[in-house]
């Protein structure tokens, strides 16, 4: 055994430095940052037991450059933690979906046994309401043993419909004692020093605000690339109401200009929007935050002299702002709050009853109250702020700790740019219900939306910062191949712009393949949303037959899987001549009714047994015919 160098923190981290030290790699695949949050927990809880080891932490993404080095690099690894989300519709994140490609579905898959050095422990974050409940982190888990890895735990199988923290919280208790053996000294016999997650916290700088230009630094208009960390302000430029007067819901139809910006989009592709709170709800922030609005600070994750504070994650800084800026769109404070979110409320309570009942809800003695009082009745961060008014954190734990970051919202792009080139549109449903605990709870995206002011309207349009998410939701590259497409409510949007393509082809002369389209909705009259323009593509011919299920007419509820069962035999028929068959909408309920559906018809059309029925639903699947855009 060589001699145990102390090494700096900072060159500790550098890949070179080999002071036998056992490296430990946690690569985390996140969307949303919770992978990331974990990977780093992880890592800040096995320095402090672990003092023989050099933790890295890494994107996938930026791991490797490509399938090569993936391969080069992986080989060294001998001991790696993956933290891996499933996304959608059995989906890995954006930034692992390289790696997941290659190593899960790709050459990776044949190399035999070629990763017999490497231990490891997969962690996955997904939500057992889908179908394909943490199916990334299970493929991978599965693959790394074929390649001949050795795993140490069971893959974690963390829940986000549940309490996710818990979860990962269970599996790191699975996790230590076999790291215990592997990177403690035989002949250490001290018990290993109990870890008490500290709160992590921002280093806050307080300014004069004119110290500060002006100029919105999230903005990166002018960047050639647009991705989550670089979107681009985009204009409204028109809204419409899609429901008639008598609905008592809302969906609207938003259009975003992207003239000269740099963004382009492909038909199937989803638009992120980072939108703001409500004003109504960024008062309500401010009272309980305590500060004046227009204090003007800014946060960093790294002390004065440039070193990074220790400490647990943080989440990337943002730029300079004012309190009333920060509140409104970087942090969310609708959703409920975490558990290491109670705990940092309770280390700032200065009402000792107060801290005391924060931690019980956030221990494993209150996980039956958490689940209740927080969990089951949608309780928001701000309710509870309301709730423990002693807890008063400072700036630079709130935004670290307290409330997180304000993600963007997807939405299936309902255009195309063959007929709207500088334009993304939206179709959106307003989210309004009142929660078990009473609090009417307002959709943030969708209620700014809804309240949008287009340049229609007014010079002083609302504006977004918005990117374009690729996706794999496209139309068969030959136009000629038939397409089955089923999208009850929202679930309409990619269809539309798959219909805005066809037209466009067919109106520059291309010859086109048969179509049909499901759509539902509760009543004709009330939201049966572009009806005018559905009825328009097939007065041209863009698309074959318009199939409606009204689920609040008659009697009974009648549904798109109802209206495929009637028509069994040509969904048969145009899949017997190749046909590609879309889904695209809610993926509890629906996707899963019209799967069930598709496999029944595929069974009796085709005359095959139910498993036989199963393997050519399957073969869709996997030659990219049978397509989901599902949430
Ligand atoms: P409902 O609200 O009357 O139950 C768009 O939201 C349409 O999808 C509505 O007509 C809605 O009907 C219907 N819908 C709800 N659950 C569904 C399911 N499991 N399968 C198919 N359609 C469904």
């Amino acid at each position: 055994e060589p001699p145990v160098v102390v090494v700096p923190k900072r060159v500790m981290e550098e890949e070179e430095v080999d002071d036998g030290k056992t490296k430990v790699t946690v690569f985390f695949g996140t969307q949303t940052g919770t992978a990331e949050g974990f990977a780093k927990a992880l890592v800040e809880e096995a320095k402090v037991r672990y003092e023989k080891a050099v933790f890295k932490v890494i994107d996938l993404d930026d791991y490797a450059a490509d399938d090569d080095e993936y391969e080069e690099k992986l080989k060294k690894e001998s001991l790696a933690f993956f933290f891996l989300a499933t996304y959608g519709d059995g989906e890995p994140t954006d930034n692992a979906a390289r790696f997941y490609k290659w190593f899960a579905e790709g050459e990776g898959e044949e190399k035999g046994e070629w990763l017999t050095k490497l231990r490891y422990g997969v962690f996955g974050l997904g939500n057992r309401q889908y179908e394909h409940f943490n199916k990334i982190a299970k493929v991978v888990d599965d693959r790394l043993v074929e390649q001949g890895a050795k795993r140490l735990v069971p893959v974690g199988l963390g829940d986000d419909d549940q309490c996710i923290e818990d979860d990962f919280t269970a599996w790191k208790e699975l996790v230590w004692p076999e790291l215990d053996q592997l990177l403690r000294d035989e002949d250490d016999t001290t018990v290993a020093t109990p870890y008490t997650a500290a709160v992590s916290e921002y280093r806050v700088v307080f300014h004069e605000k004119s110290d500060m230009s002006a100029e919105d630094h999230s903005l990166t208009n002018g960047h050639t690339v647009h991705d989550a960390q670089h979107p681009c302000r985009s204009n409204v430029a028109v809204k419409k109401e899609l429901h008639t007067p008598e609905s008592d819901r809302s969906c609207t139809h938003l259009e975003f200009d992207i003239s000269n910006t740099g963004l382009s989009y492909e038909t199937g592709d989803h638009v992120g929007v980072y939108c703001e709170n409500l004003s109504e709800v960024v008062d309500e922030a401010e009272r309980l935050v305590g500060l004046p609005p227009d204090t003007y600070f800014s946060v960093h994750a790294d002390k004065e002299d440039g070193t990074p504070l220790s400490g647990a994650s943080l989440p990337p800084p943002f730029p300079p702002c004012t309190l009333r800026k920060a509140l409104a769109c970087y942090a969310d404070v609708l959703s409920s709050p975490k558990k290491s979110a109670l705990l940092a409320l309770a280390a700032h309570a200065t009402d000792p009853n107060e801290a005391d009942r924060l931690k019980f809800l956030a221990s494993p003695a209150g996980k039956d109250e958490y689940a209740q009082w927080i969990v089951a009745s949608q309780r928001s961060l701000l309710e509870v702020m309301e709730a423990f008014p002693s807890a008063k954190p400072p700036l630079g734990v709130f935004f670290a700790s307290v409330a997180p970051r304000l993600q963007p919202r997807y939405y299936s792009i309902s255009s195309s740019p063959k007929m709207a080139p500088n334009k993304i549109h939206v179709t959106c449903a307003l989210v309004y219900e009142k929660t078990p605990a009473g609090r009417v709870h307002k959709g943030v995206c969708s209620t700014w939306m809804k309240n949008a002011v287009p340049m229609t309207e007014s010079q002083d349009c609302s504006w977004a910062p918005i990117y374009v998410r690729t996706s794999n939701f496209r139309l068969p590259s030959d136009p000629k191949v038939p397409v089955i497409m089923i999208g009850p409510g929202t679930g309409l949007a990619p269809f539309r712009g798959f219909l805005q393509e066809r037209l466009a082809l067919k109106e520059a002369g291309t010859e086109l393949g048969t179509s049909i389209l499901f759509f539902g909705c509760r009543n004709r009259k009330v939201d049966f949303i572009y009806e005018n323009e559905l009825n328009n593509f097939v007065e041209t011919g863009a698309l074959s037959e318009l199939i409606v299920a009204f689920s609040r007419e008659g009697p009974s509820k009648e549904y798109v899987q109802h209206k495929m069962s009637e028509k069994a035999s040509d969904i048969w028929n145009l899949l017997s001549e190749g046909a590609y068959l879309y889904v695209c909408g809610d993926a509890k309920g629906m996707a899963k009714d019209v799967h069930r559906t598709l496999h029944t018809i595929v069974q009796e059309q085709g005359s095959l047994d139910s498993s036989k029925a199963e393997l050519y639903v399957k073969n869709l699947q996997m030659s990219g015919r049978y397509l989901r855009d599902v949430w």
